[in-house]
């Protein structure tokens, strides 16, 4: 049975009818116009859908719409500030670290939340923190470098 449910996406309020067991991913992308967010594995194994949920990385795939119910979900959308990208969005693209890009909008919500959290990680510790997104071109020594440039640059990711 669908459900009424209320959810801020980027600082907007959005109000979707639709079946609580709908994964989040489905509902930004077919009802929102919301495709940053990619589907990939669809199981949470590859961190291509991450998004943020009152400032927390979830996986949007294997995510139930009817559990952001009144959270707040920042998507890859949500990262820029007007026309001024996330430090981390411009770091992956002074360093190139975008190939076919699919990996590119789950890599760049987890790093920001990891510099969020940690504004100077080690190489150990973005490895293992990055260690759920996977990147099928095996782009993963400039997405380090990247990383590492938006890390020095210093990066405040926002949360709606
Ligand atoms: S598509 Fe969600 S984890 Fe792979
Ligand atoms: S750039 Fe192609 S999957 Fe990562």
């Amino acid at each position: 049975m669908d459900v009424t449910i209320t959810l801020t996406v980027n600082g907007k309020r959005k109000t979707v009818t639709t079946d609580p067991q709908r994964p989040l991913l489905d509902v930004l992308r077919e009802d929102l116009d919301l495709t940053g967010s990619k589907y990939s594995c669809g199981e949470g194994l590859c961190g291509a859908c991450t998004v943020l949920m009152d400032g927390d990385l979830i996986l949007s795939c294997i995510t139930p719409v009817g559990e952001v119910d009144n959270k707040a979900i920042t998507t890859i959308e949500g990262l820029a500030t007007g026309d001024s990208l996330h430090p981390v969005q411009e770091a992956f693209l002074a360093e190139d670290a975008v190939q076919c890009g699919y990996c590119a909008p789950g890599m760049i919500m987890t790093s920001a939340a990891l510099l969020k959290k940690k504004p100077r990680p080690t190489d150990e510790e973005v490895v293992e923190w990055m260690n759920g997104n996977l990147c099928r071109c095996c782009g993963y020594p400039k997405i380090l470098t990247a990383i590492r440039r938006a890390a020095r640059q210093g990066s405040e990711v926002k949360v709606s």
